[in-house]
């Protein structure tokens, strides 16, 4: 089996890594393994809709390297990130005596990333962990940066660590089997690099982007490239999110507040929250008289060609008004003494973070997109 990959390093000192991407990867993982730990045992953390399909290869594969490896399977969404879920988990692992050598492979998407990035982090004080993100989302987004955690009936993602893997194996062939929706999903964070500071891409996507989507391995591993070293590249200016790693959230202060109010579930998916937040970014700072209209109107034709959601009007039979999702934002940790901090744009590849918007200008923003 012939396998191509892309190297992206991920430079933060002693906690450096690379993401490889491209084909073939999963078949020859347990060889890249070997390479990049001193590994001999592996746990396998997957879900039950990921795990029938590709468990078996990563098994044979770290086999063939000499590694032993052994699984623990959680149910298939985001329920999976619930405490009490993470505490089974725990205690799958433990049953199976792992020692400080032991690795844990995340098999799977963002919720199996997190969460076995997570329980890397707490498990006997650290181990080591290597993510094979295997949803679009989770190639471009999730497995790089090092932030792991669950969720708390107080909100999503609130109980976490910062644990960098040692290795991240992007295999884009796994992405065929991703349903048509969650793909989708993953391409808006792929958008959001382009609008944050890399106009090219975005001129990139416009003209790649339906074949991507259709599934064009080629372009796929280009996308996830570019993706990954643009979120390695700000990972790395800010690791722990003091600074410009907030650029990262564009979109996503009003698609939390979305996702908040759905509920987290499949009424609408992050990244179809995130394309909606985006969008309205984007209007907000076009009305803020700082985005040129021009640029927002080629950002809503991308969506269309690529068929992305933008409205924020049209989530199953819910309607919403701007003073419940402005209440979400406001408990959104991300805000700082009650001030909101937003991800603006100059332009599409000209986003900057604007502290202390003013609750009005976002509620303004907000009756806008909402009114029918
Ligand atoms: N740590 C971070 O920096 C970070 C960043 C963004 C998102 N996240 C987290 O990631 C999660 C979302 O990730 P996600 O969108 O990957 O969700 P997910 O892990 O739930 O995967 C989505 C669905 O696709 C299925 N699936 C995954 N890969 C598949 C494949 N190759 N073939 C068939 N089915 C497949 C999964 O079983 C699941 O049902 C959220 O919990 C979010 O909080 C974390
Ligand atoms: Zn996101």
């Amino acid at each position: 089996m012939t396998a191509t990959h892309l190297t992206v390093p991920v430079a933060l000192g002693d906690r450096s890594y690379e993401i490889l991407i491209g084909t073939g990867l999963l078949d020859r993982a347990g060889e890249h393994i070997a390479k990049a730990t001193r590994a001999r045992r592996a746990i396998i953390v997957s879900d039950a809709a990921v795990a029938p399909l590709y468990l078996e290869r990563l098994r044979a594969s770290l086999g063939k390297a000499g590694i032993e490896a052994s699984d623990c399977i959680v149910p298939a969404g985001e329920t999976s990130k619930e405490f009490q879920s993470f505490g089974r988990l725990l205690d799958d692992i433990l049953k199976q005596r792992p020692d400080r050598g032991a690795l844990l492979i995340a098999l799977g998407g963002g919720v199996v990333g997190d969460l076995t990035g997570f329980a890397a982090a707490v498990l006997l004080r650290g181990l080591d962990f290597v993510q094979i993100p295997t949803s679009l989302l989770a190639q471009v987004d999730s497995s790089v940066g090092g932030k792991t955690g669950i969720n708390s009936p107080y909100g999503k993602n609130l109980i976490g660590a910062f644990h960098q893997p040692r290795l991240v194996l992007a295999d884009v062939e796994l992405l065929d089997t991703l349903s048509a929706r969650e793909l989708r999903a993953g391409y808006a964070e792929v958008v959001k690099y382009g609008l944050i500071d890399d106009a090219e891409f975005f001129a990139w996507l416009e003209k790649n982007g339906p074949a991507l989507l259709a599934g064009d391995r080629a372009l796929r591993a280009e996308a996830v490239a570019v993706s990954c070293r643009a979120k390695a590249r700000i990972v790395a200016a800010d690791e722990r999110e003091g600074g410009v790693r907030a650029l990262l959230n564009l979109g996503h202060t009003f698609g939390h507040a979305l996702e908040a109010e759905t509920g987290y579930g499949s009424a609408l998916l992050h990244g179809e929250a995130v394309a909606i937040g985006m969008v309205m970014a984007f209007e907000m700072s076009a009305s803020m008289g700082l985005c040129p209209t021009a640029d927002v109107e080629r950002l809503r034709a991308h969506y269309a060609a690529t068929d992305l959601p933008h409205d924020a009007r049209r989530i199953g039979q819910r309607r919403f008004d701007s003073a419940m999702l402005i209440g979400h934002m406001m408990h959104d940790k991300k805000t700082r003494d009650g001030k909101l901090t937003f991800i603006l744009a100059r332009g599409i590849g000209k986003s900057f973070i604007a502290k202390d918007v003013a609750v009005e200008t976002v509620r303004h923003a907000l009756d806008r997109a909402l009114a029918a």
